[in-house]
This record gives structure tokens, sequence and C-alpha cells, in this order.
């Protein structure tokens, strides 16, 4: 049993928890996520981590109700258990895989949308204790739904730009179009973008980084369901390739991925009828 040792509101229907979770904390990577069950009878589901502390042996997750098993796990309080943590899953960010010497040659981007913030957050901290300091253009519909700001502002400090659809806080418009912005108008160059968020934004994201020839990754965790590499939920084309969002990513290189495809399948997932197509078919 998985002990919720802290429960707080960031934002209307967005959670953040902190989980006694010690073999998930003392192993797990920025990129990776885990699963969590709230009872033997719920649904798994996927979460990125969005930060983890070794010594306590705890996790930190951010969820956003969106369905009957987000809301359950809404309903938990301090002190609840989750009857299974199961991670780290998937592969850590590529960044990880390079010496500090290479990152500090790098100018990296990070685009964060809404509660896609959550999973960027770990890949400043980590880039942050290697000596890097990354930009970061940080998406929300309104002033309200901005989370983690001073957290991730502790990582980042003025390198953080808060984005606002309505232009209730920061930059007034999309994260595209402060982007577009940093690197057309203020000349910033950039080695590597990492994109996290909705599927749409990552989709845009990556057409405008194509433009200027930035390599970008995105994370595909919103296709994921069971994240077992069994239910077939997460098949995405990238490049002439078949993956698997769970087993292969979530990181893919996103100028390869075909996102109307993926947005489309997410959307026949989301009904039983859609569902069964998508079996006989496949
Ligand atoms: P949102 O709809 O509020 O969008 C966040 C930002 O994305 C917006 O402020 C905007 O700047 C940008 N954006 C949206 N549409 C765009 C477009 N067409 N072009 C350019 N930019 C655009 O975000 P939300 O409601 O918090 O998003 C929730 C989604 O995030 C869920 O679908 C969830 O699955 C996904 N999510 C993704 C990940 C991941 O790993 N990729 C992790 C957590 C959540
Ligand atoms: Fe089910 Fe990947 S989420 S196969």
């Amino acid at each position: 049993m998985y002990k919720i040792l802290k429960k707080k509101k960031l934002a209307e229907q967005i959670w953040l928890m902190d989980v006694e979770a010690p073999r998930v904390a003392a192993k797990c990577l920025p990129g990776e996520f885990l699963i969590v069950k709230i009872d033997r009878y719920g649904e798994r589901i996927p979460l990125t981590i969005c930060d983890y502390d070794r010594e306590k042996g705890t996790v930190l997750i951010v969820f956003q109700v969106v369905g009957a098993s987000s809301y359950r796990m809404a309903e938990l309080n301090e002190g609840d258990f989750f009857e299974d943590v199961v991670g780290p899953l998937g592969c850590p960010s590529e960044l990880t895989k390079k010496t500090p010497e290479e990152l500090r040659k790098m100018n990296i981007l990070f685009v964060a949308g809404g509660v896609g913030t959550a999973p960027v957050y770990p890949q400043v901290k980590w880039l942050k204790e290697q000596g890097v300091t990354a930009d970061v253009v940080q998406g929300a519909k309104n002033k309200d739904l901005v989370i983690l700001e001073d957290e991730m502002r502790a990582v980042c400090g003025d390198h953080l730009y808060i984005t606002t659809d309505d232009g209730s806080y920061g930059f007034h418009g999309l994260v595209t179009a402060k982007v577009e912005e940093l690197v057309e108008k203020e000349g910033k160059h950039y080695d590597l973008c990492v994109a996290i968020g909705p599927m749409i934004m990552m989709k845009f994201v990556a057409l405008l980084t194509k433009k200027l020839g930035i390599p970008t990754v995105a994370s595909m965790n919103p296709i994921m369901v069971d994240g077992t590499g069994m239910c077939g939920a997460c098949r995405l084309i990238v490049g002439d390739e078949v993956k698997f969002a769970c087993v292969d990513g979530p990181e893919f290189d996103a100028h390869k991925i075909d996102f109307d495809q993926a947005m489309k399948r997410a959307r026949m997932y989301a009904s039983e009828e859609g569902r069964e197509y998508l079996r006989e078919k496949e």
C-alpha cells in the first residue's frame, strides 16, 4: 500500500499528491512515468512523475480530473492509500544520457502546456542540477490555470516565460507565438526543444520548430491507457515505424510523429464502439 502524504489543489480540477513509493523514488529519472491503482478493482492510471525525493522515498504526481478514475483519485485524502504504484516505466529523457559537458554546450527550450507543466518541471530541475539553465515557455488558458510557477522559477529564474491565451497573466497568446518571438525577434538559438502538453499544442509546436530548424521531442503520454504495452491504445506512427508510447516512449521525434493519426485514435479510444472498431481493424 502506498500512502498519500500530501494533497494540494493546484487549480480547478488539477491536483498534486506526494506519495510514499520508495522503490519508484529510488530509481526514477526525468521523462519516466508510473501507474497508480486506487484499489484492486480500479483502472490503471499512467501519470508522468513530477518530482521525487530519493531520501524520503516519495514521488510527486500531478493529475487533472478528466473521467471517473481521476475523479475517484481526487476524492482520496492525505493519509489514504493507493493499492498499487508501479514504476518507473517508459524510457527516460534522452537528455539524461548526455554528459554535463555535452549539456552545457546546448541551448534547450521547453514548451509546457497546461498540465504538461508537471512533467516538464523534473527535466528542468535535473538540468539545473547539471549546471544548465533551460528556457521554459509555459502556457495556460488563464492566470488561474498557471501551475507550479514558483517551483519552475526556482529552477530556471528569469528564463521562464508564462503565456496565457486570454492575456490575464504574462504574454498574451499561445505558446507558439512566444516561441516565435523568442527566436525571430529576440534572436535566441536553440539546439533542442522539448514540448509537453495537449496533443494539439505539441502538433503546432512541432510544425513551428520544423520551420525554425530546431530538433524537437514531444511526450506522447496523453494517448496511454493502461501503460503496459498490452492494450494497444498508445500505438502511433513515427516516421515509417509503428511505436507504442508506453514502451518505446513516451518521448519521440516530434517532427516524425503523425499527430493527426494519434489524435484520431485517442478520440476513438474514448468510446467502447471506437475501441471495438480498432480491435477488429488491428
Ligand atoms: P490547455 O488546453 O490549457 O493548453 C495549454 C496551452 O497549450 C495553451 O495555453 C496554449 O498556449 C497551448 N495550445 C493549446 N492549443 C494550441 C494550438 N492549437 N496551437 C498552439 N498552442 C496551443 O492545456 P490543458 O487543458 O492543461 O491540457 C491538458 C492536456 O494536457 C490533456 O489533454 C493531457 O492529456 C495533456 N497532458 C499531456 C502530457 C504529456 O506528457 N504530453 C502530460 C500531462 C498532460
Ligand atoms: Fe496500452 Fe501502451 S498504453 S499499450
